[in-house]
């Protein structure tokens, strides 16, 4: 089974067969910001709808960068992600997924709709994704940059299939 490969998220296919309909993918990205998330989702068709919750962030309130949206901006990512895993097509939740908590309420959806839930670390060198946040129009703290870089490079497949992820993909951006 394949959700998205390492290098070529197009060899994504559903499983199932007979009179079973195809369980849909709850796709969760894990990497720190500037790494390269929303450009990599940006013209995937395969991805299913992207759900940003920086953009949610901008849409509830003062921008993408209005931490005191975030809950209600994760709730909205929520609750968009449902309508579309319970019409059976598949999500992709582009946020940095480093911690915990939002992984497991990824997961939670998708045992909710019986979708498989598959992680995605993109992958940049620390040194790369410092430069890729400077050179954007809304930059994220350097520290907070490097902590979340670290905790995701941290981060190991066991764990995450521990966690209750179906499939662990790293794709290098
Ligand atoms: N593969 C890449 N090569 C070079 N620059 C990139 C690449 N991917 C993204 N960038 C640039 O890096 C910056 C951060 O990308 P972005 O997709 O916004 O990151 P994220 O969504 O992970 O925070 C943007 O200016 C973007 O144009
Ligand atoms: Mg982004």
């Amino acid at each position: 089974m394949s959700a998205v490969s390492s290098g070529n998220p197009s060899e994504h296919q559903h499983t199932g067969g007979g009179e079973t309909p195809p369980r849909a993918w709850l796709r969760v990205l894990i990497a720190a910001p500037g790494t390269g998330k929303s450009t990599w989702c940006r013209d995937r068709a395969e991805l299913g709808a992207v759900l940003s919750t920086d953009r949610a962030r901008a849409e509830i309130g003062t921008g993408e960068e209005d931490q005191a949206a975030s809950a209600a901006a994760f709730d909205l990512v929520q609750a968009r992600a449902a309508d579309h895993l319970a019409a059976g097509r598949d999500v992709t939740i582009d946020a940095t997924g480093a911690h915990p908590r939002d992984r497991a309420r990824w997961r939670a959806l998708a045992a909710e709709h019986g979708a498989a839930p598959v992680a995605v670390r993109l992958r940049c060198s620390l040194l790369e994704t410092l430069r890729r946040n400077r050179s954007r129009p809304r930059r994220v703290p350097a520290l907070v940059v490097v902590r979340m870089w670290w905790t995701v490079r941290t981060l190991t497949r066991r764990r995450l299939r521990r966690e209750g992820f179906a499939e662990v993909y790293d794709v290098a951006t």
